[in-house]
């Protein structure tokens, strides 16, 4: 697909980071976007950031509240998104809604286990599904899934457990590769990709706590401070004598650090995954750092989860850690 004007584009996860990103940029594009998300206010400031500029006569911005996990409320909200922009078909589908969570498959609960790959994979599954026949009707269309880097390497560091995630996102990585050969097959007019981002600039923690907990609060409780005392206390810090205000103020600053001190903001990876779009490239590395661990983990495949390699990693890759 070399331009997006006039196209209809779907997009999970359109309230924040790089979702709200691609809506603004698609927009700027004169390309109409019908997003969804658990949050209508995030969402309703994403429309409102996209509306900022004038828009081409009759472009369409739609929001839908909708749990992607949650087939019965996919389902509802591809007929939202038919009827409001008044259509049979779309063009493009970013399956980019996605939270972290469930890390440790023996430490966390089940609950938080099954959310968080219910939505990070479940969620692409569920809207490939929904919108397939939308793709099918039109003249082009693409399939854009949101992976990551731990699409192909399973972990944060050895401290941290991440099982959900990785599994998840694997999973996102697998179904999109196998895609390829299966549109050219049989809807050669769809094409796909499989997005990796590294590091991206985004407020991911904060929400991912948020969808996870159910909280609108940015105050953890009790068991989330101890949590993130043994989560800090992992990672080699000495946090005995921290009061829970102190291990509070950690967090905060850890989330601000998250956003503010990547190596890619969320406008770059938007700018980076639309313009492999345009140039029909099945595989989406987004960041450096991103490169950086795909060819380190190519490399020496046995290594990937040892100490040693964790650590060149993340000095190749620029990652502050701690
Ligand atoms: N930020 C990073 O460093 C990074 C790196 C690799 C991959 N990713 C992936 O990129 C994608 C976008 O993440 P982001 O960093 O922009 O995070 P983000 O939290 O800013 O955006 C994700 C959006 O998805 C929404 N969402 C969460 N659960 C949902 C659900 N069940 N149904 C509908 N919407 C839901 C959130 O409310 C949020 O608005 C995710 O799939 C994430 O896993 C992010």
């Amino acid at each position: 697909m070399k331009d997006f004007a006039g196209k209809i584009a779907v997009i999970t996860g359109g309230g924040t980071g790089m979702g709200r990103a691609l809506a603004r940029q698609l927009v700027a594009e004169g390309c109409n976007v019908a997003m969804c998300d658990v949050s209508a206010e995030a969402m309703a400031e994403t429309k409102r950031l996209c509306e900022a500029s004038p828009l081409p006569q009759g472009l369409r911005i739609t929001t839908h509240v909708a749990d992607v996990s949650d087939e019965t409320a996919v389902l509802g909200f591809r007929d939202a998104v038919a009827q409001q922009q008044n259509t049979d078909r779309i063009n493009l589908l970013f399956n980019n809604a996605g939270i972290g969570g469930g890390g440790s498959f023996i430490a966390d609960t089940r609950e938080q286990w099954e959310r968080t790959f219910n939505i990070c994979w479940g969620g692409v599954y569920f809207c490939t599904r929904a919108f397939l026949p939308l793709l099918q009707k039109a003249a082009e269309g693409h399939i854009v899934n949101t992976s990551s880097v731990n699409g192909f390497w399973a972990s944060l560091g050895p401290g941290i457990p991440h099982t959900a995630y990785s599994a998840a996102k694997f999973a996102v990585k697998g179904f999109t590769e196998a895609l390829v050969n299966d549109l050219r097959l049989n809807a050669p007019h769809i094409k796909c990709s499989v997005v990796m981002p590294g590091h991206i600039g985004t407020a991911i923690a904060a929400n991912s706590r948020k969808v996870l907990t159910g909280s609108t609060s940015n105050t953890l409780s009790r068991a989330e401070i101890e949590r993130a005392r043994k989560r800090f206390a992992a990672g080699g810090a000495d946090l005995a004598k921290l009061s829970d205000q102190e291990i509070q103020k950690l967090w905060d600053e850890r989330i601000r650090r998250f956003e503010h001190e990547a190596p890619t903001t969320a406008a770059e990876a938007a700018k980076i995954i639309l313009d492999g779009v345009k140039a029909e490239r099945w595989r989406i590395l987004v960041g450096k750092d991103a490169e950086q661990i795909d060819q380190m983990v190519r490399a020496a495949p046995e290594e990937a989860y040892e100490r040693d390699f964790f650590e060149r990693m993340a000095k190749a890759a620029g990652w502050r850690v701690g």
